[in-house]
């Protein structure tokens, strides 16, 4: 009868120790089978093993991930300091400089949580959030473009700076895709974004062809390193198609301010129909001498009668810009147009460090 009591108490005390280290853990705040510490003083319990990014936007810290985990626009970057898997994937190698991978930056959709992990987060991206919207507004800029306007709903706002992007997540199968804000910050109550078809891809055929006014959209936001500076330079701005979007937001800012600096604003078009908002910048060109819109066009026709500047948008800059060494540029547009630009800038004396850009790949 004696030998019974043993097993008992033993199972008893082991209950007791479980409940005790539950409370612990609870009081402890956890509740995840792994602990994330992030710049030394958060500490997140998670559980599972997926990517870090997809791990920490469950728990509501919103790394900016433009193209949406598909390792190609190293925005999701952070340092991983301890744990985790410490060697680099092949995936991550090409959009890391050597010194950042020498000093432990990673990219958080390609790292799996594994275990406990120590990383650190430029503390200014804590701030991204989630927003839930409503579709306000939509409207066809040209035949491949449109501008939508999102209202945050439950009284939510934005403070976001001019140039900067949101994320939008495709409902049904949740990838998300960066597109820069194009409104007014003062408004922080919408979002507008102009969003160009891109043959076959997953978000713009979404947008384009399935997105109605009255619809509900997840944003994430506000991310990135391009937005208007705090200086008095003259700036040039170039972009192209949907590139627009961010420097449209710049200069309704610095409309606002009364245009204090000098702005030549280039947009590099193929044909008439690729034109848009014209009326808009045209107008704003008309209120303040400083500002000077320049649309130009590379595959005019004679049939489009088209008198304004003609040619690739690197020629048109190259004849129009004069010495830029003192001068900002802001560019929007695919890789190659960027590529291309900051090369015909250089020639302008431009310096690196004021060369901004934002590339849409
Ligand atoms: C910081 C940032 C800001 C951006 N802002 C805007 C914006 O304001 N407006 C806007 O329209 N887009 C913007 N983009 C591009 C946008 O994020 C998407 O990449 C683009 O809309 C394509 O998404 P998708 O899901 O439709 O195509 P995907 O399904 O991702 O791609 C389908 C195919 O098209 C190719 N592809 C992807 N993007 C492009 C492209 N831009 N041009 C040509 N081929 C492409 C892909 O390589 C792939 O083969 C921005 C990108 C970045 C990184
Ligand atoms: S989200 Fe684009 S590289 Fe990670």
């Amino acid at each position: 009868m004696q030998y019974l009591y043993i097993p008992l108490v033993l199972v008893g005390v082991l209950v007791v120790i479980t409940l005790i280290l539950i409370i612990i853990d609870k009081l402890l705040g956890g509740g995840g089978d792994k602990m994330i510490t992030i710049n030394q003083d958060t500490l997140i319990p998670v559980l599972g093993d997926d990517s870090l990014l997809s791990t920490l936007s469950g728990e509501g810290i919103h790394l900016p991930s433009a193209c949406g985990g598909k390792a190609t626009c190293g925005a999701c970057k952070f340092r991983l300091i301890d744990g985790g898997d410490m060697e680099l994937l092949p995936t991550e190698i090409p959009l890391l400089s050597k010194e950042e991978q020498e000093s432990g930056v990673r990219l958080s959709c390609q790292v799996k949580v594994r275990g406990d992990m120590k990383i650190e987060i430029p503390p200014g991206l804590l701030s991204a959030k989630e927003f839930k919207t409503i579709v306000e507004y939509m409207e066809d800029l040209t035949y491949d473009t449109k501008l939508v306007r999102f209202r945050l709903q439950n009284g939510q706002t934005i403070d976001f700076k001019p140039g900067q992007y949101a994320q939008i997540k495709v409902p049904g199968i949740e990838i998300t895709r960066a597109y820069s804000m194009a409104s007014n910050p003062k408004d922080n109550t919408v979002i507008e974004m102009i969003i160009r078809m891109v043959p076959n891809g997953q978000a713009t055929t979404f947008v384009h062809k399935a997105l109605e006014v009255g619809d509900k959209v997840s944003l994430t936001g506000p991310f990135g390193h391009f937005y208007l500076s705090d200086t008095d330079k003259e700036m040039i701005c170039i972009a192209g198609g949907s590139g627009k979007a961010p420097i449209r937001a710049i200069m309704s800012v610095l409309k606002d301010q009364g245009m204090p600096r000098k702005v030549k604003y280039f947009f590099g078009a193929k044909t008439t129909k690729d034109l848009y908002m014209t009326e808009e910048f045209m107008k704003l060109q008309e209120e303040f001498p400083n500002f000077t819109y320049i649309p130009a066009l590379s595959d005019s026709t004679p049939e489009e009668n088209w008198t304004g500047e003609k040619g690739l948008i690197t020629d048109v800059v190259d004849r129009l810009v004069g010495d830029l060494s003192q001068a900002e540029a802001y560019l929007c547009g695919s890789p190659g147009m960027i590529a291309a630009c900051t090369k015909v800038l250089k020639k302008h004396d431009i310096q690196d460090s004021n060369v901004f850009f934002d590339k849409f790949s």
